[in-house]
């Protein structure tokens, strides 16, 4: 132990973390010197959030030992109050999640009131069913203002299929009377070259999270590049593993920073189904398990209107409604659609 890491340990053990303390910076968390706060820099956690989050085993690599690194995910948790909690506490928790509106009423509906924070959504379905239309939609709506349907924030978009375009983003925006200008100044994008690029991103995000106050983090596709990089069976497990720690990455980010965390995700053919959907979201258990809300997007017969269905949630029924995407973007169908037969 060098003298300045035996001067922090001893600092630790003389301060006691108050309950409700607010900690802004790596370095004000009681135990955590500039040396160690370095080293937990370049282990990717940046930010107080980031480490109320993290395990143990996680800071590890920092050399500072199991006792204080306890002591220092216990600070954290306590400044931004997320740890060990009764039940009566997590129904406050609860009720800081705030909800994102999809810019269709229908849809907003069945989610009971739009896409919520601190957890993930996930848009599945076919190609052109409009996945990504929706996450452009989403960064746009983010930054309306609570009583708009939004967050008042920005969106981090990590796409992976090169399909994000900014001109989408301009067209949405005039249509719902946001300056676009502004509006493209706050989505931060990251191109994902690989799986592992992907989630270095992530791994890497807290920061810039937290800079640009970011409430929306959209992966557009989760699972494309681990589908094309993990083949055969032998490299199944693998692929499962990387793809857990990836969206508990993300859970964790929205948790922090109260976002809403969405992700796309393809569809394979089920080989046995003749009648009805005969399809199913790629990714397995894995992400079946840790999207807390599931939509599938289809094409409808007529142009452009789609079909969203909420497969999954933790507490709401399944439900479908149908709405278009059109020029300006997520819409529901108008009086006259609905006339003309559009359903
Ligand atoms: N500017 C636009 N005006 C009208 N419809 C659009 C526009 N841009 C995209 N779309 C619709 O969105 C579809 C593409 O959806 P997309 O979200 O990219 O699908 P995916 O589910 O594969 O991500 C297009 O086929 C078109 O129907
Ligand atoms: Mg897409």
């Amino acid at each position: 132990m060098s003298v300045e890491e035996e001067k922090e340990a001893e600092e630790e053990e003389k301060e006691v973390p108050a309950s409700e303390k607010k900690y802004e910076r790596l370095e004000d968390l009681p135990g955590v010197g500039p040396a160690t706060a370095q080293k937990l820099r370049e282990l990717g956690f940046h930010t107080v959030e980031s480490l109320a989050t993290a395990t143990i085993r996680e800071l590890e690599p920092a050399g500072i030992g199991e006792k204080k690194a306890f002591e220092v995910i216990r600070a954290a948790r306590s400044s931004i109050s997320v740890s060990f909690i009764r039940a009566d506490e997590l129904l406050k928790m609860r009720a800081s999640v705030l909800r994102l509106t999809t810019g269709s009423k229908a849809i907003d509906d069945i989610l009971g009131g739009g896409l919520e924070t601190q957890t993930i959504t996930e848009f599945y379905g076919e190609y052109g069913s409009g996945k990504s239309q929706m996450c452009h939609q989403m960064c746009v709506n983010v930054q309306l203002p609570p009583e708009k349907g939004g967050l008042g924030g920005g969106a981090l978009y990590v796409d992976t299929e090169n399909t994000f375009r900014t001109e989408r983003i301009v067209q949405m925006s005039q249509h719902i009377g946001l300056n676009p200008e502004e509006v493209v100044k706050n989505v931060i994008y990251a191109d994902a070259y690989t799986s592992d690029h992907q989630m270095f991103l992530l791994e890497n995000a807290d920061k810039v999270v937290k800079e640009n106050n970011i409430r929306l983090i959209i992966v557009d596709s989760l699972t494309s590049h681990f589908r094309s990089e993990y083949l055969g069976r032998e490299m199944l497990a693998e692929r499962q593993q990387k793809l857990n720690k990836h969206m508990h990455r993300l859970i964790r980010l929205a948790r922090a920073f109260n976002a809403v965390a969405v992700v796309t995700n393809q569809v394979m053919a089920k080989p046995d189904v003749f009648f009805g959907d005969a399809v199913y979201p790629v990714g397995g258990h894995i992400v079946a398990h840790t999207s807390h809300t599931r939509i599938y997007l289809r094409k409808s017969s007529r142009g452009p209107t789609r079909i969203a269905r909420l497969v999954s949630s933790p507490y709401l029924p399944e439900g479908e409604r149908v709405f278009k995407i059109t020029e300006n973007g997520v819409e529901d169908l108008s009086e006259e659609d609905k006339q003309q037969g559009r359903r």
